[in-house]
Formats: C-alpha cells, sequence, structure tokens
C-alpha cells in the first residue's frame, strides 16, 4: 500500500467516524427533541387534567395566604367561581350518605363531618345533614366561609350584625379583639347579646351558587336540610381553634333569637352548645390535595 493509499484510507476513516458520530449526536438531538414535546405535551396535559378540587383547594390556600393579601377580594371570587362548579363527584363524595335509609338509624348522629383538608389557615370539609336538621345559629369569630350545597337541598339563614360595629380594616378589628379581651376579662356578662339583621333567607340546592361570609357580613347562620338528606362543602379560614390576638383560641358561638326586633332585626343572645347538635365522622374519598 502506497503512502497516498494510506493516507486516502486514514481520511476515509475519519471521515467515516466523524460522520457516525454526527449521525449520534443529531439522533440524540431528535429523540431529545422529541421528548421535550412530549414532555410539554404531558405538562399542558396536567394542566388541563388538574382535578377540580384541587384547584381548588390550591386556590383557597392562596386566597387566605398574608403575602397576597392585597389581593384578598380577586382571589375569593376566583374561588368563589371555582366552587360554584364544584360536584359532589369531584369531592368524591360517598351517595350512600344521601340515601334517607342510611339516617333512619336511631343511634346515627344528625350531622356527619368529613374533614378534607386543614392547616393553620384553612379548613376544608363537607358537612351531611339528616333530614329536616338544622344545624344551630353559630357564629365565625374573624373567619371567612364559603359554603357550597353538593347533595339534597338546604335553607340557610344569615344574619349580619346590626348595626355593624366592625369595619373591615385591621386597625379596627385590634382595637375591637382589645375590647373583647376587656369584656371577658371582667368575668362578667361572659355571654354576648346583640342586634343582627337578617341578610340572607333562602334555600339553596347542589345547582345553587356559593354563600360567602366574611368577618362582619352574614357572620352568623343556621342551615337546615329539608326533607332529604344535605350536605354542603365548606371553606373557613382561619379555622376554629386557631389563635385570635389578644383573645384566646377561636371558638365557636352559639345564638338563640331572643327577641324579633323588627321584620328583617332580631336580638341574638349567646347560649351554650345546644345538645342537640353532634357529629360522626366519615373519611374522605376524594383526589389527594397537594
Ligand atoms: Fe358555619
Amino acid at each position: 500500500m502506497t503512502f497516498i493509499d494510506r493516507s486516502s484510507l486514514l481520511s476515509f476513516r475519519i471521515l467515516f467516524y466523524n460522520f457516525t458520530r454526527f449521525s449520534k449526536f443529531s439522533c440524540y438531538r431528535a429523540v431529545k427533541f422529541h421528548m421535550d414535546i412530549k414532555h410539554e405535551v404531558k405538562s399542558n396535559m396536567e394542566i388541563v387534567n388538574v382535578p377540580p378540587i384541587i384547584s381548588t383547594y390550591r386556590q383557597a390556600l392562596r386566597t387566605f395566604d398574608d403575602k397576597f393579601k392585597n389581593e384578598l377580594s380577586t382571589n375569593l371570587g376566583k374561588l368563589k367561581s371555582m366552587m360554584d362548579k364544584l360536584k359532589a363527584e369531584d369531592l368524591g363524595f360517598d351517595q350512600t350518605l344521601g340515601s334517607p335509609d342510611r339516617w333512619r338509624k336511631p343511634d346515627k348522629a344528625p350531622c356527619t363531618y368529613i374533614e378534607v383538608f386543614q392547616n393553620s389557615r384553612i379548613n376544608m370539609s363537607i358537612f351531611v345533614l339528616k333530614p329536616g336538621f338544622k344545624m344551630p345559629l353559630h357564629d365565625h369569630p374573624h373567619m371567612h366561609g364559603l359554603l357550597k350545597v353538593i347533595a339534597g337541598a338546604v335553607r340557610i339563614r344569615s344574619f349580619t350584625e346590626y348595626p355593624l360595629k366592625e369595619a373591615v380594616n385591621e386597625l379596627d378589628f385590634a382595637a375591637r379583639a382589645k375590647h373583647e379581651a376587656a369584656r371577658l376579662a371582667q368575668g362578667f356578662h361572659k355571654r354576648r347579646r346583640l342586634f343582627a339583621k337578617v341578610s340572607q333567607n333562602k334555600i339553596c340546592a347542589a345547582n345553587a351558587s356559593t354563600c360567602i361570609l366574611t368577618p362582619t357580613i352574614s357572620n352568623y347562620h343556621e342551615i337546615e336540610a329539608l326533607e332529604m338528606p344535605a350536605a354542603f362543602f365548606d371553606i373557613l379560614s382561619p379555622p376554629y381553634d386557631t389563635l385570635i390576638k389578644d383573645i384566646g383560641p377561636r371558638r365557636c358561638r352559639y345564638y338563640d333569637v331572643v327577641n324579633e326586633v323588627s321584620s328583617n332585626v332580631v336580638e341574638l343572645q349567646e347560649t351554650e352548645v345546644p345538645k342537640c347538635f353532634y357529629c360522626d365522622q366519615a373519611p374522605y374519598l376524594g383526589p389527594i390535595l397537594s
């Protein structure tokens, strides 16, 4: 073999080696590009297929996160429209709880509580009420709440303290909290007595929109199941039993209407937890929230 032949052979080998490497690289790039597209498609699919309760949960976390408190009203509106679309099946609701037979058992509690999620900022839960049972009139101290009926129908009667004493800004809340703490520290007149205006009195079925309560508006309500078992999904923030600064744990207080002042103004008197109101529990069977 001449020098020229050897050189030609070497050149061919170098060319072939580089061609092979380039081909492999091209192939790798093509596969990677294809994978990127597939991955991107999958991500988009995941966004499209997020179960409604998971997007609702994520929106609830954002709505009641102090970092976004300047956007509270916009986020509350978004959360409400997400809840408006929620159905019993989105929450994995056990349809046997909606069967009247289940509630005829003599030892059955009049209310079943299903905890969906709880942390220090939000509580998400489902309440199922026996036919004809009324969840007694109660309050939600310094809390926001959203309530969506998912099965049966309920009558909701809500009240707003009248005249409205609490303004929405934090300074007024702080002043109110100090006043409340001082009142309790005196050790007398521990039970509240107040005037309240009926802010809502309507029947809500599963196709009804979400009811909202705020620290000042419609903060007191009673909820009565009609002739069938009824279930509603609730988001509360902050949850009961979290601390209210300068007051203590956030307790749920119950009230009796002691005086009908006019057609839509009543006088409420705080009372003990009604003995008729107790719940058993059932597990949450919907998508895992994360
Ligand atoms: Fe409530």
